[in-house]
């Protein structure tokens, strides 16, 4: 009796053990003993600087999705060009990233309380995790323990995916990193922040008319075309709340009214069709699976040990 009670005892410690650990030494207790704070110090920094300027929630999420998938969960997005080298922020597909001056100012504050301590890659992964709880969104729990990488190449960016991409292309770019045609649609949720410009989406116009076949709603065409008549960098919102983390941008997507190709392709096809119309429903099913998905896209690649670093300034290499 008391074997089978000790041994049932190892097995949920064993299972618990393996549910907070990750790949890479990840664990979500990692800076426990050397960073008490990091959580709190992180959440303060950016309620403050969204207070300031709610739009910078969309920005911190898109700069984890960018850092992640180049070169993995590293980084390298932050690091600045030098006169050698031309880094991955100097690139086409990530010059309207923005949030980099929150990152600055998380790192001054941990490296005065704990110097050398937490990744840039870390911080990157948290800022976006509360930016999403700030915007009113699901608020998730992360591992931590991703370690810097060094390497910043602009030619590394071409991984990015274009907004040009139909769903059978983003089904392959993701699916070669592992994620499913569900994960795609709940990652692609995180457009219910933000803006794209013109440059984004002009090719599913010209002279007015739709040339993209998935662009069917012709008010909505015009909307795009007038945006676009004030030049490419002018902002368009993905959906009518762009603040505000919510299920709309699915709803948006049903009514034939997505900003990018990328976006209204995923209710033509039919391996994507269905989720969209789900979140469009349901939006606790859409917050619990992109707290899943959010969560994989944060393994990605990550690098541990002597692999990577901790930059002691995120804009540069040690
Ligand atoms: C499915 C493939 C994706 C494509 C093709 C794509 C493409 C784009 C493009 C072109 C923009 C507008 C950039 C501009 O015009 O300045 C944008 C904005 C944005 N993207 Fe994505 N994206 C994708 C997936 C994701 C994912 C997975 C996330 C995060 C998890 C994300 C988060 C965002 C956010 C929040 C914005 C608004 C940024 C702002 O307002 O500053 N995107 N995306």
């Amino acid at each position: 009796m008391v074997i089978m009670a000790k041994l049932v005892t190892l097995i949920l410690l064993l299972e618990a053990m393996v549910a907070s650990s990750f790949p890479g030494r990840l664990s979500m207790d990692y800076y426990v003993m050397s960073c008490a704070f990091v959580e709190p110090v992180v959440r303060n920094i950016v309620n403050q600087a969204l207070e300031d300027d709610p739009n910078l929630a969309a920005g911190l999420i898109r700069m984890h999705f960018h850092d992640c998938f180049i070169q993995g969960c590293d980084g390298s997005i932050l690091i600045d060009s030098t006169k050698d080298n031309t880094a991955e922020k100097d690139s086409p597909g990530n010059l309207s990233l923005r949030g980099y001056e929150v990152i600055d100012k998380i790192k001054e504050e941990l490296e005065a309380q704990c110097p050398g301590v937490v990744s840039c890659a870390d911080i990157i992964a948290l800022a976006a995790r509360d930016a999403v709880f700030f915007a009113e969104g699901p608020y998730y729990d992360i591992p931590k323990g991703r370690r810097d990488g060094s390497r910043s190449k602009i030619e590394d960016t071409i991984n990015l995916p274009f907004p040009t991409f139909n769903a059978s292309e983003l089904i392959r770019v993701f699916g070669q990193r592992g994620f499913t045609p569900r994960e795609i649609v709940a990652l692609s949720g995180a457009h219910t922040l933000g803006v794209a410009r013109c440059a984004s989406f002009k090719n599913r116009i010209s002279g007015g008319q739709a040339i993209d076949p998935t662009l069917v709603d012709s008010e909505f065409a015009e909307s795009l075309s007038r945006t676009c008549s004030a030049g490419d960098n002018a902002e368009q919102a993905f959906d009518a709340t762009k603040n505000v983390f919510d299920n709309l941008y699915f709803d948006a997507l049903t009514r034939n009214n997505g900003l990018l190709t990328s976006d209204q392709t995923l209710y033509t096809h039919p391996q994507t069709k269905n989720f969209v119309e789900a979140y469009a429903f349901n939006q606790a099913m859409f917050f619990f699976d992109f707290q899943q998905a959010m969560v994989r896209m944060g393994l990605l690649d990550v690098k541990q040990g002597s692999n990577g670093q901790v930059r002691v300034n995120c804009r540069k290499v040690n």
